[in-house]
């Protein structure tokens, strides 16, 4: 099989020749049919959080493809044939230390697929029966694939939240998430404002269902949400310390700030102003696939996506990596 290796920090992709691997104890083998290339991926491109993704590796968590092969003692109905999506599999042991009373991720067991274990830069993958969803036979594999982490992120990040219909929904960074996540938001009933860099996704943004459009280089981002009578939930996605520290006086009394974004900076806020808003700032990472799969198929909420081979995936990773991909990178196979 072809497979796309990363095989030092920071290094660029290899396209190489494999084996097509085999199916252990419950597992699958999967023919990938499309993987979108979520920046979550530069996490395994950088050699993982704190230096510990053993290289080289597949990167690539937004999957689909058919079922090739059921190894043993297989979980659950799944055949052959049957179209499946992987996302970002934590597969924690659920019984360490760490587990029951440590640091979210510090299961030194955990596998996180396209981190610990290869993911769908390739032409086949394998899975634990335990990481996939049934694909909803109207969604396309194709432009479906970035539900698989976007799509269930951004999804269980509103469900989560403390917005109800009618109230403002910020969007910080327009990209792979920040698009979903307002599509997602439009339909849910939010009023929504997209914050974002520069006037280039302005009419984009408009044209998806946003309200409002603030420049996060020009304008004063929270006071511009003031004027807007503060948000009530802001998702903040891009990732850049500096940003975040933009938004942080931008809630209503009893608003929130989601932190879906992994920024390894400090930030700074002025803490005495979270006492005035009641407000509540907090991380985010998690989301059922299954449930942004069903309300994506049932109210045809698609991502936005741009298409590449697996050739041109160095060229798809550095246009995500730019923020210019409108809005989602999926290779194809
Ligand atoms: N919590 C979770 O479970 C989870 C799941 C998936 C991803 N993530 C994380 O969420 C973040 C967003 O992922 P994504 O796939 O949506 O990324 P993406 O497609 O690259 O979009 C991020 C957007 O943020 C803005 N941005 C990018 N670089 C920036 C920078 N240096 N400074 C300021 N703004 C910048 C850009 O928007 P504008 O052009 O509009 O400014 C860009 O389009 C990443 O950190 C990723 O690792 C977390
Ligand atoms: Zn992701």
């Amino acid at each position: 099989m072809r497979a796309a290796v990363v095989s030092e920090p920071a290094g660029k992709f290899e396209i190489v020749n494999l084996p097509i691997p085999t199916p252990a104890n419950n597992e699958v083998l999967i023919k990938v049919e499309a993987c979108g290339i979520c920046h979550g991926d530069s996490v395994t491109v950088e050699g993982g959080f704190d230096g510990k993704c053993k290289l080289p590796r597949i990167p690539g968590h937004e999957i689909i493809g058919i079922i090739k092969e059921i190894g043993k003692n297989a979980k659950g109905s799944w055949k052959v044939g049957q179209r499946v999506g992987v996302g970002w599999h934590a597969d924690h042991c659920g019984s360490c230390n760490e587990c029951i009373h440590g640091e979210f991720g510090a299961c030194k067991f955990a596998k996180v697929t396209g981190l610990d274990v290869d993911g769908g830069y390739a032409e086949y993958m394998i899975s634990k029966t335990e990481a996939l969803s049934e694909i909803p036979e109207n969604l396309d594999p194709i432009i479906s694939a970035p539900i698989m982490c976007a799509g269930r992120t951004t999804f269980g990040a509103l469900i989560e939240g403390n917005a109800k219909p009618g109230d403002l929904v910020a969007i910080s960074g327009f990209g792979g998430l920040g698009h979903l996540a307002l599509k997602y938001a439009k339909e849910m009933g939010f009023v929504v404002a997209v914050i974002s860099r520069g006037q280039a996704k302005k009419e984009l943004a408009v044209k998806m269902g946003a309200r409002y459009y603030i420049d996060s280089q020009t304008g004063d981002v929270s006071k511009e949400l003031m004027k807007l009578g503060g948000a009530k939930l802001i998702l903040a996605t891009a990732p850049n310390a500096k940003i975040l520290e933009k938004l942080t006086d931008g809630i209503c009394r009893n608003g929130t700030i989601m932190i879906i974004t992994y920024v390894g900076q400090p930030m700074n806020f002025v803490a005495g102003k979270l006492l005035h808003s009641n407000g509540i700032i907090r991380g985010w990472t998690g989301g059922v696939a299954s449930d942004a799969l069903k309300f994506s198929s049932s109210n045809l909420i698609l991502p936005t996506v741009e298409t590449f081979k697996l050739d041109e995936v160095q060229k798809a990773y550095d246009k995500m990596m730019s923020g210019e991909v409108k809005f989602r990178a999926v290779i194809t196979f």
